[in-house]
């Protein structure tokens, strides 16, 4: 065999002469991906920021993935500059203060479409800077660099292949296109300021005068917001909690109970991302291990979603309750929300009422649906529990502590309360009396649900 021939060299990364082309040095390769850093930096923290004030439920789902997916490229951004000789990393410090006010414009979004269409410019930035990236860098010489890169820019696209028909779906009529164009164009504006994400472009003559949204500091807001398709907000008719531990009823109106508490979590994405907002100065490691729990608890409020569309129930209908996320937000310190939290998911790990007899109940009803998601959602919230002990438990010294801080927390919840209307309070029979003789919708059978 005639190996020169038969065999790619260079591990098959790139031609001879595409690695003989010098490329960027690691100096200025490393001021490239600060600024890319800091852009997934600030764009989780928005999307943070704005998860309680944004209104539209599927807009909630998708940006507690964007922001995880953001954190993680982030630690991989950071990891890379760390082999790159630059211990102390400043990866903290801002890199540039117009990039730094072009991200606080963009903060200060008024609108989900502003939001969005914002988000979606900077993310058409980026996948624009990444192109750039390659472009300059040298495959092989700064190959670890370019593998980032390169899987960072197809989970980008991932994003803008949501964001593109989302910004569309927002702004229905024209009349809202105007302003929308008149926004980003205000953030490209700014961005050129800075020279372009990257720092590389000229930039033109500063605005003798630009109004600035940020002048006037952004305000968090805590109290969820749901939109206008649900309704009975505060129902506080604990039926469905009871039902699914209720051993002498049928394992269906248990599983049915537990798809509800599964679609009920993203309140717990609201509630998360407000203790975020008000946690800064810890490692990225913890803003990372709350991305991906954010990230799982939407995740687990689809599946009950999806349980909910296979079996033709339109979700939107149910009494979908605001009281977890609006009362810990608006009463008690991030660590007693964060306590609770643990101590939530601390509680859920006994197999005989935890996750173990959730994932059982499923199991006896045969419903492989249900089986599956059940079985995940035990295996991730383990791992929450260990996000948990990792994150707070340290706070308040050990575990038992931390219980004993979640249950004192729980108690002010009950001084504090406000009393809350059920609009229905006897909405659990109503719908099981619809649901009780159905077959549920095997996972194998084809859906028409969207
Ligand atoms: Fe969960
Ligand atoms: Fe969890």
């Amino acid at each position: 065999m005639n190996c020169e021939q038969s065999i790619p060299n260079l591990a098959g990364l790139c031609t001879v002469r595409e690695a003989a082309a010098a490329g960027l040095s690691v100096d200025d390769n490393v001021t490239m991906l600060k600024r890319i850093h800091y852009v997934k930096k600030r764009l989780y923290d928005t999307m943070v920021r704005h998860m309680c004030r944004t209104p539209e439920w599927e807009v909630k789902g998708a940006m507690s993935l964007h922001l995880w997916l953001d954190a993680e490229h982030a630690a991989a951004l950071r990891r890379r500059v760390s082999e790159m000789r630059e211990p102390p990393l400043h990866m903290d410090k801002v890199p540039d203060p117009q990039l730094e006010t072009a991200l606080d414009e963009l903060l200060h979004a008024d609108t989900t479409l502003e939001l969005l269409a914002g988000i979606r410019f900077f993310r058409q930035a980026l996948l624009e800077a990444y192109a750039e990236h390659r472009r300059l860098s040298n495959p092989l010489i700064d190959h670890p660099t370019y593998r980032v890169m390169r899987f960072v820019a197809l989970e980008e696209q991932d994003m803008l292949d949501w964001l593109d028909p989302a910004v569309e779906a927002l702004q229905a009529s024209d009349s809202e296109r105007e302003p929308t164009a008149a926004w980003v164009a205000h953030l490209a504006a700014c961005l050129g300021q800075a020279g372009g994400l990257l720092g590389t472009e000229p930039a033109p003559p500063a605005p003798a005068q630009r109004t600035l949204r940020s002048a006037d500091p952004f305000e968090l807001q805590l109290v969820p917001r749901r939109d206008s398709r649900f309704s009975d907000l505060y129902n506080s008719v604990l039926s469905a909690d009871e039902i699914y531990r209720d051993r002498a009823r049928d394992p269906k109106e248990r599983v049915w109970a537990l798809f509800y508490k599964r679609l009920r979590e993203l309140d717990v994405p609201e509630m998360q991302c407000s203790i975020v907002a008000q946690t800064p100065n810890k490692p990225w490691e913890y803003y990372l291990d709350m991305g991906r729990q954010i990230w799982d608890e939407a995740r687990h409020s689809m599946m009950g979603e999806v349980a909910f569309l296979q079996n033709g129930v339109d979700f939107t209908k149910l009494p979908i309750r605001i009281n977890f996320s609006l009362e810990l937000n608006t009463l008690l310190t991030p660590e007693e929300r964060h306590a609770i939290l643990y101590e939530i998911e601390f509680g859920l790990m006994p197999g005989d009422t935890g996750k173990k007899y959730e994932w059982e109940t499923s199991r006896q009803t045969g419903y492989d649906l249900a089986m599956t998601m059940h079985d995940y959602d035990w295996a991730d919230e383990v791992l929450h529990a260990q996000i948990g002990r990792k994150w707070i438990v340290p706070q308040f010294g050990d575990v038992q502590r931390t219980i004993d801080a979640a249950k004192e927390a729980w108690g002010k919840l009950a001084e504090r309360r406000p009393a809350y209307v059920n609009e229905s309070p006897d909405w659990w029979d109503l719908f099981y009396g619809k649901v009780r003789d159905k077959e549920f919708v095997s996972s194998s059978e084809a859906t028409g649900a969207k």
